[in-house]
């Protein structure tokens, strides 16, 4: 339209031009980290004057002594200290495309020279159009989703979700979640999170019914406990439960995932019962072998709900006709910012267009080769110190030393220090996590393995 118009920004040769150079200057300034590197010694009192500085402003310390100079190369990022890490946690998922991909910075640069930052329902750009309309291609390709409503991010997409299925399903009041779920930090969220430690002196609202997860030691026997623990949380609570919300793949939780024939048989229960399946795809989202977890585990089309948030640069409430709530219900002054649903859809293109997804993609060969690397070590130097390797896709999680929270922390801490960044996941036992950048190449996974042996022969000294 504003082409007829003749005055389209996106087709501006000078602003082409502009954030091409801009682009180059920037790729050549990140080409001088070329790996892991130390703190420079005349950086770190500065950096650790930020931190504390830091600690100062919000009332608690940073998890890590981590701020970044704004400088990375793909999985690996610049601090203030002069350090370079190599970030197997990106953000905790935000950085798919790892640091400073050229693609990802023109997107996100023309979209921020657009008239406004922040766009909102009652008045969007292209861009809204444009990802919303990619999002619900994608989406529909395995599932009967048919809708996407944009928010900042994942929480508030599983509040939107959440406040779907109990309006489509009102009066119910009742949730159905997996035992160790995560669903955010809103009070709502907190509730549906099966974890003490993040609701510490909140009221408990009751709502919640837990439903165990599957077991890889104990298939059989933990598939069919879940699904009578299903129905007899249904057969008390008839008519009362609203939503099974449910990570494809536990986050938080511990990293642990279950086949298609887990959920299958709750599924057809739930669907007899006309209960609402959310899917909380915040976290597996992009990263588990296919764009979205339902598609990799085949259970797309019992989905009624599915939300995303991390890798996409915003969060989406994705719905089904069915589920299509009255106006009014959801809405909100922020859909996204410009640059945002601009790197959002130029990553998509990414993920869509390469070779990233299936069984041969890159994906699934950086999964092989990064557990391939950690099974060795477990039966070499590290023997017997690195168990349970696995998880899907780019989720990678692993139960080092005697998988107790503190010998982890303090695993995690040594590993940073050594120049490689992950987090803790799950209890009894405590794991360390691995979000994988999609652009993470062999010789990166062989730098992993260096430090992760490095640091549990210096924990185990
Ligand atoms: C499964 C899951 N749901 C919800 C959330 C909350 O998302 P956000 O932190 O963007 O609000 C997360 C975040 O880690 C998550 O992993």
């Amino acid at each position: 339209m504003a082409q007829l118009l003749g005055h389209d920004l996106s087709s501006s040769k000078k602003i082409d031009q502009f954030v091409e150079q801009a682009v180059q200057e920037v790729v050549q300034i990140s080409s001088k980290i070329e790996g892991v590197r130390p703190p420079h010694s005349e950086l770190i009192a500065p950096a650790k004057q930020t931190m504390d500085s830091v600690e100062k402003l919000r009332g608690r310390p940073l998890f890590y002594p981590y701020i970044g100079t704004g400088i990375g190369r793909g999985p690996y990022v610049e601090l203030e200290d002069g350090s370079v890490k190599l970030d197997l946690i990106n953000g905790i998922g935000i950085h798919l495309m790892g640091h400073s991909h050229p693609r990802v910075l023109k997107a996100a640069m023309k979209g921020s020279l657009k008239d406004i930052l922040m766009q909102g329902h009652l008045q969007p750009n292209m861009e809204y159009v444009e990802f919303s309309k990619k999002i619900t291609e994608l989406a529909s390709r395995k599932s009967r989703l048919k809708y996407a409503w944009l928010t900042t991010c994942g929480t508030m997409a599983n509040e939107n979700a959440l406040k779907i299925s109990r309006q489509k399903n009102t009066p119910a009041r009742m949730m159905l979640s997996l035992k160790n779920a995560f669903a955010g930090r809103s009070t709502m969220m907190a509730e549906l999170t099966d974890n003490t430690a993040y609701k510490q002196g909140l009221p408990d609202y009751n709502e919640v019914l837990r439903v165990p997860f599957y077991d890889v030691k104990n298939p059989k026997q933990s598939s069919e406990e879940a699904l009578r623990v299903v129905k007899e949380h249904v057969a008390k609570h008839e008519k009362n439960i609203s939503v099974f919300a449910f990570e494809p793949m536990l986050g938080e939780g511990g990293y642990t995932w279950a086949p298609r024939e887990f959920f299958v048989p709750i599924f057809e229960f739930l669907k007899e019962k006309k209960i609402a399946i959310w899917a909380d795809e915040v976290q597996t989202f992009s990263r588990t072998g296919e764009l979205f977890a339902y598609e990799t585990l085949e259970i797309g089309q019992y989905i009624d709900i599915c939300t995303i948030a991390k890798t996409a640069q915003l969060a989406v409430t994705l719905y089904t006709e069915e589920y299509n709530p009255q106006p009014g219900l959801i809405a909100g002054t922020f859909a996204s910012s410009t640059p945002s649903l601009a790197a959002g859809i130029e990553i998509l293109d990414i993920l869509t267009k390469e070779d990233y997804f299936g069984p041969s993609g890159k994906i699934s060969k950086i999964h092989k080769n990064f557990v391939s690397m950690l099974n060795e070590l477990n039966e070499t130097s590290c023997k017997g110190l690195l168990r349970d390797a696995g998880g899907l896709g780019l989720m990678v999680a692993v139960t080092p030393l005697d998988g107790s929270k503190d010998k982890v922390m303090n695993l995690l801490k040594v590993l940073f220090n050594n120049g490689l960044m992950s987090f803790g996941c799950g209890k009894d036992p405590f794991r360390i996590r691995f979000l994988i950048p999609a652009v993470m190449e062999e010789k990166d996974i062989q730098v992993a393995k260096r430090i992760i042996e490095k640091s549990i022969l210096e924990c185990c000294k």
